[in-house]
C-alpha cells in the first residue's frame, strides 16, 4: 500500500488501524530546538477525538498522545518525532456482522479488489480514526507556524442547507458544531440532532481561512499553492469537494464582476487587492491577502437505516449500520482540516528557505548583544575623531560649537532614519546627545590646555 506519506521536507508518515493497538505518526525534517508543548498537542487532539458532544459519535477514545522520539528536555532535537496514540475502545464484535459483506460508502470494495484483503474492523486505514495521526503532526507544525504570526481558522460554514449569515471567530469553539454564528449554529445542531434520531447523517461545508500568510508561497506550475491545498484537504475521508475564494462561483461570473482590483494601501506600504475573489493566491502563489478555502464533507455513509447491498460472494442483501458513528462529521474534520493546512505551509516554507532554524530567544539575545557590542566600538572611534577635530579647532582658533553643521548632520540622520523605516523622533533624541557627549569631549581638551 503506497501514499502513508505526506510532505516533501516536513514529511509525515502516518501508520495504524482503528481497531488495532494504537495509532502514530513518524515526522521527518523536523526543525531543532523548538518548544514543544504536549498540552498543545493534546488539547489539538481533544478537538478531533469522539465523544465531544450529543452530535458526535459516542465512542468513548481517550486519544491521549504519547511521544515516542525526537524530543530532549522538552525541545525537539531535530530527529524524527514519532507521537503515538494508543487504541482503547475498541469493540471488534460490532463489525463480525459485516464480516463479508460491502459496506455501502465505505472503501471496502475498493480495498478489496485492489489488495486482495480488507480489514473490516472499522475500516482499518481507511477509518476516520487515521486522522488522528494528521492532527497530532499538524499540532506540531502549527507549534512552529505560531512563531511566523501565521494563524488557521476552521468552521461550519454549512449544514445542509443551513448556512452561516456572520462570522464571529470567538464563537467558533463555543458551540458543538464549530460555527462562528451563533443562532445558525444552534439551527445546525437541531437539525443534525432531527436526522439523526432518524437514524441518518447529514453533510456540511467547512471553511478554512489562513491569516498573514506572506506572499510568495508556492509555485506557477505543479506545485501551486492551492493544487497543493486541494490535495491535503480531498486526502482526507469524507471530502468530496474543494473550492478556492469564489471557487465555483468564477463560472457563473463575468470577469467584470468578479475580478479583483489592485490599489495600493498606504498604511500597510503595499499593494492589495479591493476584493478577494481569488481567496489569496494568484498564479499559484499567494499574494498577501487571507486565503480562503472550503471543503463539501459527505453524510457519513455509516446509518441506521436500511440500504441495498452485496456479499463478497455477489449475493445481494440488506445492511443497516449499526454502532457509535457521527451523525455529521463537520466539526470533527475542522481540526483535520487545520491540520493538514498547516502541513502544507510549513512544507512551502521550508522549501523556499524562508524558515532557516527557528531562533531561541536565548539565540536572538546572543545577536542583540553582539549588535550592542559593536555600537559601542563604533562610539569609541567616532570619539577618538571627535577629540582629533577638537584639537584642529583649538589649534586654528575655531568655536567648539557649530550650529548649522550640527543641524545639517542632524537633518542627514533622520533622512537616513526614515528611509531605514525608523522612529525619527528617537533617531533625533539619540545623535543630539551624540552631539553634547562631542561638545563635553572637546570642551575637555580645551580645558586640559
Ligand atoms: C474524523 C472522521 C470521522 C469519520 N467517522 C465516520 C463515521 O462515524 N461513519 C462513517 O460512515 N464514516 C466516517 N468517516 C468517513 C469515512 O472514513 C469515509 O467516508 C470512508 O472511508 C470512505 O471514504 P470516502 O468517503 O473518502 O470515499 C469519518 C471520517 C473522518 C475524517
Amino acid at each position: 500500500m503506497a501514499g502513508n506519506t505526506f510532505g516533501e521536507i516536513f514529511r509525515i508518515t502516518t501508520f495504524g488501524e482503528s481497531h488495532g493497538k494504537a495509532i502514530g505518526v513518524v515526522i521527518d525534517g523536523v526543525i531543532p530546538n523548538i518548544d514543544i508543548d504536549l498540552n498543545f498537542v493534546q488539547s489539538e487532539l481533544n478537538r478531533r477525538k469522539p465523544g465531544q458532544s450529543s452530535i458526535t459519535t459516542p465512542r468513548k477514545e481517550e486519544d491521549r498522545v504519547e511521544i515516542l522520539s525526537g524530543v530532549f528536555e522538552g525541545k525537539t532535537t531535530g530527529a524524527p518525532i514519532c507521537l503515538v496514540i494508543w487504541n482503547k475502545d475498541q469493540n471488534p464484535k460490532i463489525y463480525e456482522q459485516y464480516k463479508n459483506i460491502f459496506r455501502p460508502g465505505h472503501a471496502g470494495y475498493t480495498f478489496l479488489n485492489k489488495y486482495g484483503i480488507y480489514d473490516y474492523y472499522g475500516g482499518g486505514r481507511a477509518s476516520g480514526r487515521e486522522t488522528a495521526a494528521r492532527v497530532a503532526a499538524g499540532a506540531i507544525a502549527k507549534t512552529i507556524l505560531k512563531n511566523y504570526n501565521i494563524e488557521i481558522i476552521g468552521y461550519t460554514r454549512k449544514v445542509g442547507n443551513i448556512e452561516i449569515n456572520e462570522i464571529d471567530y470567538n464563537e467558533i469553539e463555543k458551540n458543538d458544531i464549530r460555527c462562528p454564528d451563533k443562532i445558525v449554529a444552534k439551527k445546525m445542531i437541531d437539525l443534525i440532532s432531527e436526522v439523526k434520531s432518524k437514524g441518518d447523517s447529514i453533510g456540511g461545508v467547512v471553511e478554512i481561512v489562513i491569516k498573514n500568510c506572506p506572499i510568495g508561497l508556492g509555485d506557477p506550475v505543479f506545485d501551486k499553492l492551492h493544487a497543493d491545498f486541494a490535495k491535503a484537504l480531498i486526502s482526507i475521508g469524507a471530502v468530496k469537494g474543494f473550492e478556492i475564494g469564489a471557487g465555483f462561483k468564477f463560472s457563473e461570473k463575468k470577469a467584470s464582476e468578479i475580478i479583483d482590483e489592485f490599489y495600493f494601501d498606504q498604511k500597510q506600504s503595499r499593494i492589495r487587492t479591493k476584493t478577494n475573489n481569488q481567496g489569496g493566491i494568484l498564479g499559484g502563489i499567494s499574494n498577501g491577502e487571507d486565503i480562503v478555502m472550503r471543503i463539501a464533507v459527505k453524510s457519513p455513509s455509516s446509518i441506521l437505516i436500511e440500504k441495498d447491498t452485496v456479499r463478497y460472494d455477489n449475493t445481494p442483501t440488506k445492511i443497516k449500520i449499526e454502532g457509535r458513528h457521527d451523525p455529521c462529521l463537520c466539526p470533527r474534520i475542522i481540526p483535520v482540516a487545520e491540520s493538514m493546512i498547516a502541513l502544507v505551509l510549513l512544507d512551502k516554507l521550508l522549501i523556499q528557505n524562508m524558515i532557516k532554524k527557528t531562533p531561541t530567544i536565548g539565540k536572538l539575545r546572543e545577536q542583540i548583544d553582539l549588535i550592542d557590542k559593536n555600537i559601542l566600538i563604533l562610539i569609541a572611534e567616532r570619539q577618538k575623531l571627535v577629540k582629533e577635530i577638537g584639537k584642529e579647532k583649538i589649534k586654528n582658533n575655531i568655536k567648539i560649537l557649530d550650529r548649522k553643521r550640527e543641524l545639517d548632520a542632524l537633518s542627514d540622520r533622520k533622512k537616513l532614519a526614515r528611509r531605514l523605516k525608523l522612529d525619527t523622533n528617537i533617531i533625533e533624541k539619540l545623535f543630539k546627545l551624540l552631539f553634547k557627549i562631542s561638545k563635553i569631549e572637546q570642551e575637555k581638551i580645551k580645558v586640559d590646555k
